[in-house]
């Protein structure tokens, strides 16, 4: 099931993307894509790497949030540390996590990097415990990485 949506999601960042190469723009209609389009999500959107080494807030879909994570804080910059897709179940029991929307109870970070260098964050939030699977973790993988394909 949730193959089949991150292939009818995939399509969809194509078609909404193409033929537009500002980055506010795609950024803003990929957040709002797979806010609206996943179940269970309060928050979807970009952190993008600073020189100063903090993340700073990007588009996004939902609740505002939190403009600046200092390096390596939060789920954010514990993804970006390992230079890896985090999954957190239960939010609560992450010692770090950063709470801008108390309804948060589990988290999905994917790490962006361009020519080895970190570009940013896509950061998914939803009020359930445990709500993102091995599926969605490949599947947000693949959005981001068509994102960056044809960004
Ligand atoms: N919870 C994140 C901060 C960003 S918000 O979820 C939008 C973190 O701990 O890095």
């Amino acid at each position: 099931m949730s193959a089949k949506l991150y292939e009818r999601l995939e399509a969809q960042v194509r078609a909404l993307l193409d033929g537009e190469s500002d980055f506010v723009a795609n950024a803003g209609n990929f957040a709002a894509l797979i806010y609206e389009e996943l179940p269970d999500v309060n928050w979807a959107g970009f952190y993008l790497a600073a020189p100063s080494g903090e993340l700073v807030l990007g588009p996004f879909n939902g609740r505002p949030a939190c403009t600046r994570i200092p390096p390596g804080r939060g789920v954010c910059g514990a993804a970006v540390t390992k230079r890896e897709t985090l999954v957190v179940d239960d939010v609560e029991a992450f010692a770090d996590h950063i709470a801008c929307d108390s309804a948060s109870r589990s988290e999905i970070v994917v790490p962006i990097l361009r020519d080895g260098e970190l570009f940013g964050v896509f950061d998914v939030d939803s009020p359930v415990k445990a709500r993102f699977t091995a599926d969605d973790r490949a599947g947000l993988e693949r959005l981001v990485a068509a994102f960056e394909e044809i960004r």
